[in-house]
């Protein structure tokens, strides 16, 4: 029990360890005025996560371009929203219209200082238990957009935010990117696509001393519309789409590294990383 309590203490003294370091890195890097109007596009506004986000940003006072492909959705959010709003139907997976659009969308804007993605072709794809049964167009779409609609809004982002000198890019990834899942690789490669890449453009960033921050959203079962992660009996921890968002935000205001939705997935992830395949293939159908 002692060495188990020890193992614990030391990697609960690395992981801080790492964060101070990344805090201290962060206050190294060059100060830049942030402008009292700030602007954040959310990709996937449309429902779950990105459309809780959006609500939560347009209160810290953000203004908020919404882009998602169900225009009477970006409609409705528009309404709920009080803060100024921009919206744009776009579909991700049309990369070279993507990212002239997006280009256009940010000028339209005047500007960006934020932008949070958000996607999955989950809510089209339907109930996702194994992709071994689902057909090639359908697996397609799952690589067309969480990993090629996902990459381009990061690119147009990134480069907007290095001609500007600063900026902020977040994006969700799962916590199913750690092993390679059973039952959906596509996904968790697209899931580790998403949390490399994000680690990639972080690490350029602060060796380029660049004030332009890279925030990973990496959730596990959060409850929304397409699917209610809480009806379940297999599944525990899961999170409101509500609480989800306001973590997300407050790692975003915190300019972290990363987040976990919730916090105490962490634990998990860590003892997934150290699962052995062998193990894994045993403990997950
Ligand atoms: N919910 C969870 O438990 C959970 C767990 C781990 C990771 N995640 C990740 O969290 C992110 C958000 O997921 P969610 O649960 O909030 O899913 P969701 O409610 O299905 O939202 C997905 C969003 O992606 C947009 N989208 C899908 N295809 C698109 C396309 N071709 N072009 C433009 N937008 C497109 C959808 O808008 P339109 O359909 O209107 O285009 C929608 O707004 C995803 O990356 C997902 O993998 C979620």
């Amino acid at each position: 029990m002692k060495k188990l309590v020890n193992i614990i203490l030391l990697i609960a003294v690395i992981y801080y360890a790492s964060r101070l370091i990344y805090y201290m890195e962060c206050q190294d890097l060059p100060k830049v005025a942030i402008p009292k109007d700030r602007k954040a596009i959310v990709v996937g506004a449309t429902s779950g996560i990105g459309r809780q986000v959006a609500k939560e940003l347009a209160k810290e006072g953000y203004t908020v371009g919404l882009i998602g492909r169900r225009l009477s959705l970006l409609n409705s959010l528009k309404k709920e929203i009080p803060t100024k709003t921009y919206i744009k139907q776009l579909d991700v997976s049309k990369m070279d219209a993507t990212r002239d659009d997006l280009k256009a969308f940010i000028k339209e804007m005047g500007g960006l200082d934020l932008m949070f993605i958000s996607v999955t072709a989950q809510g089209d794809i339907g109930a996702m238990k194994s992709t071994a049964k689902l057909g090639w167009e359908q697996v397609k779409k799952l690589v067309e957009v969480d990993v090629n609609g996902f990459w381009v809004c990061a690119h147009v982002a990134i480069k907007q935010f290095e001609n500007q000198g600063y900026g902020h890019l977040a994006g969700v990834s799962s916590i199913l990117k750690i092993n390679g899942a059973i039952a959906a690789p596509e996904y968790s490669g697209a899931k580790a696509f998403v949390g490399r890449y994000l680690d990639g453009i972080r690490n350029r960033m602060m060796k380029n001393k660049m004030p332009i921050y890279v925030t990973e959203v990496i959730p596990r079962p959060v409850d929304v519309e397409r699917q209610k992660y809480s009806d379940e009996k297999d599944l525990f921890w899961v999170t409101t789409k509500e609480d989800a968002a306001k973590q997300i935000v407050q790692a975003i205001r915190h300019k972290r590294k990363d987040v976990y939705i919730s916090r105490r997935w962490r634990l998990i992830a860590w003892l997934m990383t150290v699962t052995p395949d062998w193990l894994y293939r045993k403990v997950f159908p």
